[in-house]
């Protein structure tokens, strides 16, 4: 191969950045031209394709988000728009293409792959529900912003000895909840891979008040419930002042902890790494702190990411 692309997609992350500048500097440190392309799938179909040099890269190692852009692009599961793409790949001779973002943006990968144009994945968004691999990038710089929200919260339910009721991002995942949880010291998690009842969330509130709590912090996942409505009903319930509080897409930003930044480059590398030994349709992951690859269809169609139940265990012995 001669000339790779690069794209980011789905929702952004903490740490894209330093993923694009890994492909970019060991690309063309390997004598490869390296294309970035504009806004993920979208740009791709309509043709924004740029070339990028090792001063594209500069200053964006601690950069939020993503200088290439990103999109929501579902028209990419039409094979129409998929064989337009390609077309454009080739017409800038691209050979290979790299693409980083969540199992929605592995799914375009898969296709493209299937379809005769070999992609690598990089797992990169801040849900860290990607199968294959131990962590995405950006979930532990959103991670860190989720736990400093929550400390903040902390001193203004504790000074009102309120309850405070936490929605936290990450799709259908737990993980960001969970751990955040744990780490911010909240007294109730709910999350989707765990049953969740209310009357069983009010009454071990309500026990932890009779046996003195003078203040609560429950941390909800995104799309278990509406968070005003469960704040309101805990308030009835337990006849103790309840907020809600949504913490959106302040999760998303912000500059990338150490810990991805170093991900986002190690997986940059190694995406580039196996391009060069001929690899295609894989997706790169990081297992035991090593760096792994798999079979991209595997990964979508097979691989489960395991749920943690011992860390929820833990979590509950911590009340
Ligand atoms: O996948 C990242 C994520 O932030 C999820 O946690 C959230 O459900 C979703 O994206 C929000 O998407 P959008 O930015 O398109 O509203």
């Amino acid at each position: 191969i001669k000339k790779i692309g690069i794209l980011t997609s789905g929702g952004d992350a903490p740490g894209m950045n330093a993923a694009i500048r890994g492909v970019v500097r060991t690309a063309l440190g390997e004598g490869l031209e390296v294309f970035g392309i504009r806004d993920g799938y979208q740009g791709l179909y309509e043709n924004r394709i740029e070339r990028l040099n090792r001063y594209s890269v500069s200053d964006m190692i601690n950069r939020g988000g993503t200088f290439l852009g990103s999109a929501r692009f579902p028209q990419f599961k039409e094979e129409a728009t998929r064989l337009t793409a390609i077309g454009n790949l080739r017409k800038n001779e691209i050979d290979a293409l790299v693409v980083i973002g969540g199992d929605g943006s592995y799914m375009g990968a898969m296709r493209l792959t299937e379809e005769g144009f070999p992609c690598v994945g990089i797992p990169g968004t801040i849900d860290n529900d990607v199968a294959g691999t131990d962590y995405t990038i950006g979930y532990f710089t959103a991670l860190s912003t989720v736990v400093e929200a929550i400390d903040r919260l902390r001193d203004t339910s504790s000074s009102h000895q309120r309850i405070s009721v936490i929605e936290v991002m990450g799709r259908h995942c737990g993980d960001l909840t969970l751990s955040a949880a744990i780490a911010g010291g909240c007294e109730f998690i709910v999350i989707p891979e765990v049953e969740f009842k209310r009357e069983d969330l009010i009454n071990e509130i309500k026990q932890g008040f009779a046996k003195g709590k003078k203040h609560a912090i429950v941390a909800v996942t995104e799309h278990m419930c509406d968070v005003n409505e469960l704040a309101a009903e805990i308030e009835a319930a337990v006849k103790h002042e309840t907020r809600a509080t949504i913490l959106g897409h302040i999760q998303r930003g912000g500059s990338p902890v150490p810990y991805d930044r170093i991900l986002a480059s190690r997986m940059g590398e190694y995406a580039v790494q196996l391009l060069l030994q001929g690899f295609g349709g894989r997706c790169v992951g990081i297992q035991n702190e090593k760096m792994v690859h798999h079979d991209i269809i595997d990964a979508i169609e097979n691989m489960k990411r395991p749920f943690n139940q011992e860390l929820f265990d833990t979590a509950k012995h911590l009340f």
